[in-house]
């Protein structure tokens, strides 16, 4: 069914295109949320709770209304009222979309440390964030649980829901595990990880009456939309939402934090337009990241190789006030032909910060736990990691027995152990020496589901042979935009120079967040079905065979066609959203589809100071056709230096008596730096998948997962230590 394009030319798809948007973003054209401005623009800062639990029982803001410059302070005593979100339900994707639970500003209730519990107004920015600074506030404290490691021996299981299973088993793993001649079983912990986008949060809202205008930055526009509609108590066609560009999102700006909600209460409670731009601090306080887990990985091999058993069970965390379980099994299903599957996710809720989505959340920890492990077991068994992963390479799906979409892991293991020269790689630890460094070389699996959601495109040809392309998704630096144009102008037979994609704005027809690496290929579906439209209409009007589509229109003396797929209405939207369930989701469902790569990771480390420096790395993936040489290769590269830095440097310190996140600041909170980064060679396969349309497969998220296990297996081979801990930090190793 994998739709194709015209063969009549040159095809723009797969090219190295530069980035459409690449000119305005490097010259600083581009006007990103926070940029833009209104008259009587005021601006907000927020004031957090300092405790973890309880009540506000006063709150005294006369020193920070008089600060020169301050509008108004307010609280839950003076703050407009706004509705609670919306119920969580696992049907519904839009209402897991809530950040938190929490009614800010509408209550005196306090549900973490750090939660907004006042919002000050002003003239300018530097007087609001010094108001902030001045509300005093008492509380009354109650009783909370903050500390993951306390909490975790105590965790329930996750439940199975249409969108997510907590739990999958195949055969009696626990009985074969107690049975195998080889045993390895290890127990892993990952710490909680803040987002540190380049652009902060920021929006800017604007009332007119009663229709609500904001400039955010979000990955979500039709989330946003519908949420404040609630939030406000208006129709969701009176909330306009503007985010033409995003400066990073990875899953932080996916949910709807207290910041968008407040500058739109702001902005209502003074009838001025307000922006407020989180500060650093601030964005760790009230927006989520990636849950801290503990993971234990049991598995049992035969003296051959062969695995009869594969344990991976996880805690993570929830925020008591909201969060999303994350993935962290997901691959343990689907990578190895183990002959009895165990995977069992649990949960604990605490009183922090709610968890949020964070680049393959589940899947970048979970495959650190698994594939540390089945390097683990490729040394009891005395095997070459990579023949042990091939050994165990399943015909299908392992644990329910689906067909592959298509399956190429092994022929991206070859390519890349040719490129990175892992011949050269003597398995002995501790064997490899460069001066006074230890070398060391580790390989890991990638794996990330392939998702395809309902998308609406609106389709313009003119006659002086431009294209307009129109979809409400969003661009926050993955190049989505760039290959929608490239798919346009190879579908009606233009140079991408004449289209034009308008996106990141609620007017526009709506498309799914840019969230689950699916963005790409979901919006491809509907713009080729929209392209086929519009050449069927070109083909009513007598298109002969070396007729271009513009010389249609004038012969016709039409100034322009438009087509559209899907509908923009609400009712027609859920609709529209049923019949693609039933018939294309459902018919995507029969094949298991992923991504997939094998990454090959070098690293020095000191074996005085315990210094790790990643010193080369190549990975090679397997994810179908590959729309954009170079945004492609960009997108996979910087999955990679995010797995670099979760690896080894990041964690977000939470003080286990109170729950105050202790390093909110990139000074304290480290991550890579372009020192920190060796050359990164990416290859891929360019195998279409044949379910895709185009045969193409996400890659927003595969990159990153693997990333982890492929540096701690590379630190055993240098050092001969097992760090099953992250972030592998030198004192580790001493
Ligand atoms: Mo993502 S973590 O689906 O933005």
């Amino acid at each position: 069914m994998t739709q194709t394009l015209p063969a009549t030319r040159e095809s723009a798809v797969g090219k190295p295109v530069d980035r459409v948007d690449g000119a305005v973003k490097t010259t600083g054209a581009a006007r990103f949320a926070a940029e833009y401005s209104y008259p009587g623009l005021a601006h907000a800062a927020l004031v957090h709770a300092t405790i973890s639990r309880g009540r506000v029982t006063t709150i005294d803001t006369a020193e920070a209304a008089a600060v020169p410059g301050v509008i108004t302070v307010l609280t839950h005593h003076n703050a407009p009222a706004l509705k609670p979100p919306r119920k969580v339900t696992p049907t519904d994707l839009s209402t897991m979309a809530s950040g938190t639970s929490v009614n800010y500003l509408n209550t005196d209730e306090v549900h973490w440390d750090g939660q907004p519990i006042a919002v000050v107004v002003a003239e300018s920015p530097l007087a609001a964030r010094e108001a902030a600074g001045l509300v005093r506030v008492t509380y009354e404290a109650s009783e909370s649980t903050v500390d993951f490691a306390a909490a975790e021996p105590n965790a329930t299981p996750q439940k199975n829901n249409l969108i997510m299973q907590g739990s999958a088993k195949k055969g009696d793993a626990e009985a074969a595990f107690a049975e195998a001649p080889v045993r390895i079983d290890s127990r892993f912990t990952t710490p909680p990880l803040h987002h540190n986008a380049i652009e902060p949060h920021a929006t800017l809202a604007l009332w007119d009456g009663d229709r609500l205008t904001v400039h955010d930055a979000t990955q979500s526009i039709d989330w946003l939309r519908s949420h404040l509609a609630t939030r406000f108590g208006i129709p969701a066609s009176d909330v306009r939402v503007i985010a033409p560009f995003v400066g990073g999102g990875f899953g932080g700006k996916g949910f709807i934090w207290a910041g968008t909600i407040l500058t739109a209460l702001a902005a209502r409670a003074t009838g001025r337009p307000v922006r407020m731009v989180l500060t650093r601090e601030s964005v760790y306080r009230v927006v989520g990241g990636r849950t801290p887990s503990t993971q234990r990985v049991a598995l049992g091999a035969r003296a051959d190789g062969t695995l009869t058993s594969l344990i991976h069970t996880s805690v993570s965390r929830l925020g008591r006030v909201g969060g999303s379980p994350e993935a962290v099994t997901s691959q343990s299903k689907h990578l190895y032909a183990a002959e009895n599957i165990l995977v069992q996710q649990n949960l604990v809720e605490l009183d922090l910060v709610s968890n949020a989505p964070m680049r393959a959340p589940g899947e970048a920890i979970g495959t650190f736990a698994l594939e540390a492990s089945i390097d683990e077991l490729a040394y009891e068994l005395g095997m070459d990691p990579i023949d042990l992963r091939m050994h165990n390479e399943p015909e299908r799906n392992p644990i329910d027995g689906k067909r592959f979409a298509r399956r190429y892991l092994r022929e991206a293991y070859r390519v890349g152990a040719e490129r990175f020269g892992w011949a050269n790689r003597t398995p002995e630890p501790r064997s490899m020496r460069d001066g006074r460094w230890l070398v060391g070389m580790g390989v890991a699996t990638a794996f990330h589901p392939s998702l395809l959601f309902v998308a609406n495109v609106a389709v313009r040809l003119s006659v002086d042979g431009t294209v307009l392309v129109r979809c409400g998704m969003q661009e926050m630096g993955m190049g989505g935009a760039t290959v929608q144009a490239q798919i346009a102008a190879d579908a009606l037979e233009v140079p991408v120079e004449s289209v034009r994609v308008e996106y990141g704005d609620s007017t526009l027809p709506m498309a799914p967040s840019a969230a689950g690496s699916m963005q790409t290929a979901s919006v491809a579906n509907s713009l080729l079905a929209a392209c086929e439209k519009l050449r069927r209409r070109l083909t009513k009007l007598g298109r002969s065979a070396d007729e271009s589509p513009a010389a249609v229109l004038a012969r016709e003396g039409l100034p322009s066609l438009e087509v559209s797929v899907g509908s923009d209405t609400r009712l027609g939207r859920v609709a529209g959203q049923l019949k693609f369930m039933s018939k294309f989701l459902v018919d995507q469902r029969r094949w298991m589809k992923a991504a997939l790569g094998a990454h090959f990771c070098e690293v020095r480390v000191d074996p005085d100071t315990g210094e790790v420096r990643v010193s080369r790395w190549t990975a090679s993936f397997d994810v179908g056709r590959v729309m954009n040489a170079k945004t492609a290769a960009s997108q996979l590269r910087g999955g990679i230096v995010m797995g670099i830095g979760m690896a080894l440097a990041e964690e977000t310190l939470i003080d286990p008596r109170n729950g105050r996140i202790m390093n909110p600041s990139l000074a304290e909170y480290h991550v890579p730096v372009h020192a920190d980064i060796p050359p990164i060679d990416i290859t891929y396969l360019d195998e279409p998948d044949p379910t895709m349309p185009l045969g193409l497969v996400g890659i927003g998220e595969v990159s990153i997962t693997g990333v982890a296990g492929a540096i701690a297996n590379a630190i055993h081979h240098a050092t001969g230590r097992r760090v099953r801990d992250l972030p592998i930090t030198l004192d580790k190793l001493l």
